[in-house]
């Protein structure tokens, strides 16, 4: 039978992808004190350009120091650096595979500790427990087009580096996420209102990138299928907006869902969208969260897709592509803990790859201080997440992973981590209130 899983794949910008399976972006934490790339980043990008994906996307790097989605991201905002930029992008197409940068802006989802009053779209604050996350400032346009310019700016640098291509991240809750949903936007001029002015952001940053990387550079939008939450960005929109990056020359498409109200990128959100559209148990058990959503883009546009979330083995990846719904299967936490999966997945030496999420579950005599079941949720998330995030960052030391760490651990030790890279930085003051 034939292997779709190692099928080439030709964009429209006429670059080729040697595979169909790309390695999600996944935030490292691993740049210096000015922001700027380390060989930390060389040495887990080398291990995840051996293990066979054909494409891998960076962890979202930022077009502004002040605005990090956690202290270790690497910015590119004239901060220098683009020897060691360079060091990372051999490294990481050391076996011929490809290399984007994912390129992102946080708005309102800078963490309250690095900015007391980020931009966003409007003046709308994060509904979320505890006060990790300050109100945000609504842009003026004269700071939407700054940023617009800024995102320009990293996509051309990334290509000057040897960064094969870039993504824009407009998922998850962030600046141009947030511009897209109708909670987070309710500007009046022509940055929000209708869902033409609310995707303009995201149609210029495309566009200044165009211009300034050229015809050939491939350019690749994250986008959310749906916020899955009751008023939010939904599927009929995302709809609508994929035609329009269609139309504007969009090379790869990557659906994915949710934000920091709503964790359905990580296959644990449980709100609902206004069209119903919530990750259901059904979907969890075909392991792509949003593959039911990729087949209503199919008669719209034959845009190239990628989906992440919830793959784990090789018969739903393979059954994925048979279907025709996706392109690319995005493969992220598996990557964490098994950086040469792609090849074992690609020759069919392993079947699946361990799901390390079931056994994060928090344990209720872990944290018997905590009554409240929100803080309980929480920690697990976040306890969750870090676990992950830890591992990255063992693997760009040279260590070894370490799957016996408990969620409550890594919340702990996650923790530590960011202060302490958080206290390292140089250059940098936190933006007050
Ligand atoms: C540790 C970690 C870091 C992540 N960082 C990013 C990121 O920087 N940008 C992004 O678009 N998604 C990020 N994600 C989401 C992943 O790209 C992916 O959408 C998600 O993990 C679901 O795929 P999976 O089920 O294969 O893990 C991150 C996920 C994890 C686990």
């Amino acid at each position: 039978m034939q292997n779709l899983l190692a099928q080439p794949l030709k964009l429209p910008c006429g670059v080729v992808l040697s595979n169909r399976i790309a390695k999600a972006a996944m935030t490292e934490g691993l740049a210096d004190e000015y922001h700027c790339a380390t060989d930390r980043h060389e040495r887990l990008y080398r291990g995840w350009s051996q293990g066979g994906a054909g494409l891998l996307l960076t962890g979202n790097v930022q077009v502004d120091r002040s605005h990090l989605e956690r202290p270790g991201n690497l910015v590119i905002d004239n901060n220098g650096g683009l020897e060691a930029l360079k060091a990372y992008a051999r490294a990481g197409t050391e076996a011929g595979n490809h290399l984007w940068m994912q390129i992102n802006h946080p708005g309102r989802q800078t963490p309250g500790e690095l900015n007391g009053a980020p931009l966003a779209p409007s003046a709308i604050p994060l509904r979320m427990a505890g006060d990790k996350f300050a109100p945000p400032r609504a842009m003026t346009e004269a700071q939407i087009l700054d940023v617009i310019r800024r995102w320009a700016h990293v996509a051309r640098t990334a290509r000057e580096a040897g960064f094969t291509g870039v993504q824009i991240h407009a998922a998850h809750g962030y600046l141009l996420s947030q511009f897209l949903s109708p909670l987070s936007n309710q500007r009046t001029d022509a940055w929000g209102g209708s869902l033409e002015n609310r995707a303009r952001a995201l149609l210029e940053v495309y566009r200044a990138i165009r211009k300034a990387t050229g015809p050939d550079f491939p350019i690749s939008v994250k986008m959310n299928s749906a916020d899955f939450q009751k008023g939010g960005f939904d599927s009929d929109e995302c709809l609508h907006v994929v035609r329009w990056l269609h139309e504007a020359g969009v090379d790869l498409l990557e659906i994915s869902g949710g934000n920091y109200e709503q964790l359905q990128m990580l296959g644990s959100g449980e709100g609902e969208g206004t069209d119903g559209s919530v990750v259901r148990e059904s979907t969890r058990k075909r392991e792509a969260y949003f593959l039911e959503f990729a087949q209503k883009i199919r008669p719209v546009c034959d845009i190239p897709l990628m989906i992440t979330g919830g793959f784990r083995s090789r018969a739903a990846m393979t059954a994925a592509l048979e279907s025709g719904g996706l392109d690319v299967v995005g493969l992220g936490r598996p990557l964490c803990v098994d950086q040469d999966l792609p090849r074992k997945l690609l020759d069919g030496s392993v079947e699946m790859s361990p799901a390390h999420e079931r056994n994060l579950k928090l344990d209720p005599a872990v944290v018997p201080d905590v009554s409240d079941q929100a803080t309980r949720d929480l920690i697990e998330a976040f306890g969750g997440l870090g676990w992950y995030c830890l591992q990255l960052i063992y693997l760009g030391h040279g260590k070894s992973v370490d799957t016996q760490m408990s969620v409550y651990e890594a919340f702990v030790r996650y923790q530590e981590n960011e202060a302490t890279t958080l206290a390292q930085l140089r250059d940098w003051k936190p933006v007050a209130a």
